[in-house]
């Protein structure tokens, strides 16, 4: 077809698809199509602003590596991964919420005991963490593996500093009450990396680029859908503008600090003041 215009590509593009042979991929690049022509027909696309959007994209990638996802970056901010998650894990309401997985989760963390303490030299003010896992009628799940992983007390992750060992992330199994304990250290809140274009956008925008204080959890046992989540810190300041859209109500628990002296949940008296939590995770199951 000759003389396209600005209304008659839409069509045109999308019947160039015709032939896809995967009926979900042909789906979804016809809709993409279409909402792309849509949004540049509404908002009057000039082509600076093209060549504009190409260059943020292109620096986007470039500042992808093997420990930065800069696109996932981009997703969170935009609000994508959290409506992607929410869509998805719609669980009966008494189940554990799901939220976003974020990029800091790293494969073969340390499997650890039950009363360890995961921090490995992370600074912090000691968490000790208690928490139980059990299906949706409250029976406790046995041998559930939970990956849980933080940052410290600077809100940097491990992997954000040069040459660092695995620190404040680990594995535990469940035991025979569902149960897992151990020691880790307070999350606080922190500003994901604002050093690359999806920074450029948030400072263009006058948005903050904070996260409540948090701890990731995944949660995984056969016969359940595998729950990733956090539990976030009561009293955070950045609970109602999480800038990656991921609070939920329900996952905000609180994590009371005791003075030095005072007995730990491992029953010892604690030479530093410290802080606990207790938390329930409530499986679906994965049918
Ligand atoms: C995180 O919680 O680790 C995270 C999630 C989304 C973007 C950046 C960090
Ligand atoms: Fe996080």
């Amino acid at each position: 077809m000759k003389n396209i215009d600005h209304l008659s590509i839409t069509p045109e593009v999308i019947a160039r698809f015709a032939d896809c042979s995967e009926p979900r991929l042909k789906f979804l690049l016809t809709e993409l199509v279409q909402s792309l022509h849509d949004y540049a027909r509404k908002v009057e696309l000039t082509e600076l602003e093209l060549m504009a959007a190409i260059g943020f994209l292109t620096a986007t990638g470039q500042k992808c590596d093997d420990k930065r996802q800069e696109f996932i970056l981009l997703s969170d901010v935009l609000g994508l991964s959290m409506l992607a998650v929410a869509q998805n894990n719609k669980f009966p309401p008494e189940a554990t919420e799901a939220t976003v997985f974020g990029p800091f989760y790293v494969d073969g963390a340390p499997s650890y005991a039950h009363g360890d303490d995961i921090a490995n030299g992370a600074q912090g003010e000691p968490l000790y963490v208690t928490a139980t896992v059990s299906d949706l009628h409250g029976k406790p799940i046995v041998n559930a593996l939970v990956h849980t992983w933080q940052a410290d007390s600077d809100g940097f992750y491990d992997v954000q500093r040069p040459d660092q060992d695995m620190q404040a992330r680990g594995n535990f199994r469940t035991d025979g009450e569902g149960r897992i304990h151990f020691r880790s250290i307070l999350p606080v809140a922190y500003p994901v990396p604002t050093d690359g274009p999806v920074g450029d956008i948030l400072r263009a925008s006058g948005r903050h680029p904070w996260r409540p204080a948090h701890v990731h959890f995944m949660i995984e046992a056969p016969g359940y859908r595998t729950l990733v989540t956090h539990i976030f810190r009561e009293g955070d300041q950045y609970l109602e503008s999480d800038v990656v859209f991921g609070v939920r109500s329900s996952l905000v628990a609180q994590m009371p600090r005791r003075e030095a002296g005072a007995l730990t949940p491992l029953g010892e008296a604690s030479t530093r003041a410290f802080h606990t939590l207790d938390v329930q995770f409530r499986l679906t199951d994965a049918t």
